[in-house]
């Protein structure tokens, strides 16, 4: 493994290279150990490059065994080959001239699943961020742009289906059993969108006509057997490339498009020209195997890499510092996609959860970094929340401030100015502020500065004059290697709600701009006063979560009771709920530390039991509703000196008054879902399911028995429902026969099923408590765990060090022991999956002292350990700092 060199990449570096690589063709002679690989680089200088410079071409772990210019062979006195680096210290000075290299790669010995590899028997490549460099020697840079042309030979029988970018060119048969399949890509891209695939694989394929009228070859590509179970995928596939077509007029560019599922894979997916690759759960699908949840997931990453097509690979980033460019608004086309095909505001509430979950306790800890960063030591551990969410969340307020029509006109501009090019978000932000005439410059702050905002608003009410004035003042708080911030513009929807549950129609304000039902804050204070308020409003403040921010109001219980059932926006209705719960979980958590036994006012229960019964909500939302934050979401509010068993005890405590108060809704509510027709993924019927599923879990909770979950397991008929059950059995009633039963029914029926299997090690690595550190040290054991699979590892190890918060954060430090073992285990194979584990540790300091110093131990033993990859020293250091 090379280990780390503490090299630190910083922005303000960037130089365009000397050389341009004009167009780039490849041969591959596949074998399992020893696979060939012939580049021909057409080279040129740069115009305005230095003439002297040397030709220094990236590399890692490779072996050069020919290499020639213009098919004159080099002298060895001519260049300096090492495995991370090709240096020619005097290339042809005159035009352009042809590099020719051979190298020698090992697929099978290639156990960082980066460069190519196989998987499976299958190979493929994961090239982005850095893996093209690993296959050839190259200019691996994204804003190297090169035209390629690719021969792929391999054996018939090992590899009769053989894949790479663009169309497809000619084929046929050779000597000794082999084949040949030439590919074209006509579209010049960056070496991290490469992409090859080479095996004995099923193929689902379709078409899809564009707006234009081109016809299209769609293939989605998976195990033999498996291809009934990508009609999901392929499905969500074409309703993506019609809804690019409809929001964007952005329609699809070659003549095929590939989808291949394969099974270990460091990512989600993998957007490369005309060829994706996807990590096979977030392909495959039916009810037997895949829950609502894996269903909406397909639909949502199918979307985001088919979206990237134009935001990210006609147009591509200039350098690994702009990656939000290309992640943040993709994310947002796939919220954006995802809200117009289920129900906006049930999607809304689930991207805040999620980038509540992840992104801020990322944004408020030792990772923090903005949303372009300026500095990093390794570029894989950049693919982060901040990056895609909050980035995401960056887009979304663009449009927000200037209008769904002018934030299209800006798009519009964006993409014909920049289409083929590298671009920066300079380049993305100047296209807006064109577009619309205005000066973003302020607004900018969002991508260059790290750290969630809090906003606190204060409000008076002055009955006699009919004024309303909310005193409204931001912060943003210091993160590493930033102490000092400046002030953002923070865009805050709102309404000022009167008795009758409708917006008032205030008459004016002052104090700051306000425009369609947006605040502009843009300076420290701001005192809006509006007038025209006869009777004190009820305050919804940030609808829609229209700025990432933290928002502190003081106001009343009784206003937010009021909002969770009368609010016009659905978005903040949820909101206010989730308030008044987290505050309950909150003081709960503090008895529950002080040595008392949590109460909770009976209020609470009664207005979740009505927002239960009202059927004039969906039930996605109200499954949403109803369903507690989660341990970590309270930990994260309370933010010190947290001890997980309080707060599990804490929510406990409320889950069960919820419960008891409204056994008899929830009962009747459990019947009514009941469902006996053929299933449907679709959103409506998923809510069902998400709702009758929150019910099984109140209900069991308040009986005290396994027996309705065990039956519910047993009579399921989806994997939904079956996963629901087994979890609420094994969860709270992991002691007793049932919970042992269901969980061996599940292990046979799925054993040959390692995606499915990965629920059943994802649900004991959650099953809260002490034990779990025993059990999952089992399950480490058990023959269908490995830790060389990406998936394998993230849900046993993963999934017990981010939802497992009274295993995990068990007080005798044992959870940690046997979370280091495993992380270091890792890295020996995966560096950059063993590197994203270990975030899990980054909010170490906001535990209680004990756990604390336990944590902190954990954490040294990874830093002490001799020869760490470049991806763990740096999250290591970076937590310790
Ligand atoms: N660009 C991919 C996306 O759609 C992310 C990705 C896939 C990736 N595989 C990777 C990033 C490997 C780094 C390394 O978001
Ligand atoms: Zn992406």
């Amino acid at each position: 493994m090379r280990s780390d060199t503490g090299q630190i990449f910083r922005l303000e570096d960037y130089r365009p290279s000397d050389y341009l690589i004009k167009y780039t063709d490849l041969v591959f002679w596949l074998s399992p150990n020893h696979t060939r690989v012939r580049a021909e680089l057409t080279i040129e200088r740069r115009e305005g490059g230095s003439k002297e410079s040397p030709l220094v071409l990236d590399g890692d772990e490779l072996v050069l065994t020919s290499i020639s210019i213009d098919g004159q062979t080099l002298d060895a006195s001519a260049y300096s080959a090492s495995p991370e680096q090709l240096i020619i210290p005097k290339p042809p000075a005159a035009g352009r001239f042809v590099l020719a290299m051979e190298t020698a790669i090992n697929p099978s010995a290639n156990s960082k699943l980066m460069g190519l590899y196989r998987s499976n028997g299958v190979y493929c490549t994961q090239c982005e961020a850095e893996g093209f460099r690993r296959i050839t020697y190259f200019l691996d840079r994204p804003d190297v742009l090169s035209i390629y042309k690719v021969r792929i030979e391999a054996s018939v029988g090992e590899a009769p289906v053989l894949l790479s970018n663009g169309n497809a060119g000619d084929s046929g048969t050779l000597p000794d059993g082999r084949h040949f399949a030439e590919w074209d890509d006509p579209f010049p891209k960056p070496s991290y969108l490469f992409a090859l695939v080479a095996g004995d694989l099923g193929r689902l394929g379709d078409t899809f006509t564009t707006a234009s009228g081109k016809k299209v070859d769609l293939g989605i590509y998976v195990e033999h057997g498996k291809e009934k179970r990508a009609t999901y995928a392929m499905d969500a596939l074409k309703r993506s490339m019609r809804w690019d077509e409809e929001t964007f007029g952005l329609e699809y560019d070659l003549d095929v498009f590939n989808i291949v599922a394969v099974s270990d894979f460091n990512m989600g997916a993998m957007e490369n020209k005309g060829l994706n690759l996807f990590n096979d759960k977030y392909v495959l699908a039916d009810e037997e195997t895949a829950t609502d949840a894996d269903f909406a997931n397909i639909e949502a990453i199918i979307a985001h890499e088919y979206f990237h097509n134009w935001t990210g690979n006609r147009i591509t980033c200039r350098d690994w510092f702009q990656l939000c460019l290309k992640e943040g608004l993709t994310v947002f086309r796939d919220h954006e996609f995802s809200a117009d095909q289920r129900s906006r505001v049930v999607r809304r509430i689930s991207e805040v959860r999620t980038l509540r979950a992840h992104q801020f306790p990322e944004d408020q800890g030792p990772l923090a970094h903005p949303v372009r960063p300026r500095r990093y030591r390794e570029i894989n551990n950049f693919y982060t929340a901040t990056v895609y969410e909050k980035g995401s969340e960056v887009v979304r307020m663009i449009r927000t401030i200037l209008g769904h029509d002018v934030f299209r006109a800006g798009m519009d501009l964006y993409i014909q100015r920049h289409d083929g090019e590298a671009a920066t978000v300079e380049d993305f932000l100047r296209a807006f502020e064109d577009a619309s005439g205005r000066d973003l410059s302020q607004f900018a702050l969002w991508y260059h500065q790290a750290g969630t905002p809090n906003v606190s608003v204060t409000s008076t009410h002055d009955a006699a004059r009919g004024e309303l004035t909310l005193e409204i003042e931001q912060s943003v708080p210091p993160t590493p290697l930033e102490s000092r911030k400046r002030l953002m513009h923070i865009p805050i929807a709102f309404g000022l709600v009167g008795t009758d549950g409708n917006d008032i129609a205030y008459k004016s304000v002052e104090g700051a701009t306000v425009e369609d039902g947006v605040i502009h804050l843009h300076k420290r204070r701001h005192a809006v006063r509006f007038s025209g308020v006869a009777e004190r409003p009820a305050i919804s403040l940030n609808r829609g979560f229209s700025a990432p921010i933290t928002l502190v109001m003081e106001q009343q219980p009784e206003a937010y009771y009021f909002l969770a059932r009368h609010d016009s926006d659905l978005f903040s209705r949820w909101q206010s709920l989730n308030t008044l719960v987290t505050n309950a979980l909150i003081a709960g958590s503090r008895t529950r530390r002080g040595g008392k036994i949590p109460t909770y006012a009976s209020e609470l229960a009664d207005l979740i039991g009505a927002i239960a019964a009202d059927d004039t909500l969906e039930p996605a939302f109200r499954a949403l509703a109803l369903t507690l934050p989660g341990e970590a979401d309270i930990a994260r509010e309370i933010g010190t000196n947290i001890d997980p068993d309080c707060v599990f005890e804490a929510r406990e405590a409320l889950l069960l008054e919820i419960a008891r108060t409204n056994r008899g809704t929830f009962a009747l509510l459990y019947e009514t879902l009941a469902d006996d027709r053929a299933f449907s993924p679709d959103a409506e019927s998923a809510g069902k399911r998400a709702l009758r599923n929150v019910m099984l879990d109140y209900l069991s909770a308040a009986s005290g028995t396994p027996d309705l979950a065990a039956t519910a397991f047993k009579n399921a008929t989806n994997m939904t429902d079956r996963a629901a059950a087994l979890a609420i059995v094994a969860h709270r009633f992991g002691d007793t026969q049932d919970a042992k039963d269901a969980l061996a029914e599940f292990e046979a029926r799925f054993r040959d099923d390692p995606l499915v299997l990965d629920k059943w090690l994802q649900i004991q690595a959650a099953a809260p408590g002490g034990n779990a550190v025993e059990t999952v040290s089992a399950l480490m054991q058990h023959p269908s765990f490995s830790l060389g699979n990406p998936n394998r590892v993230r849900s046993l190890i993963g999934t017990f060090a981010t939802a497992n918060q009274t295993g995990f954060h068990r007080a005798d430090g044992s959870g940690y022991r046997l979370f280091v073992d495993a992380v270091l285990a890792v890295e020996k194979r995966n560096p950059q999956v063993s590197a994203r584990l270990a975030t899990a540790l980054r909010s170490w300091r906001a535990l209680e002292p004990v756990r604390q110093a336990k944590a902190r131990e954990a954490l040294i033993r990874i830093a002490a350990t001799e020869n760490l990859s470049a991806d763990l020293r740096d999250i290591i250091d970076r937590t310790l700092a």
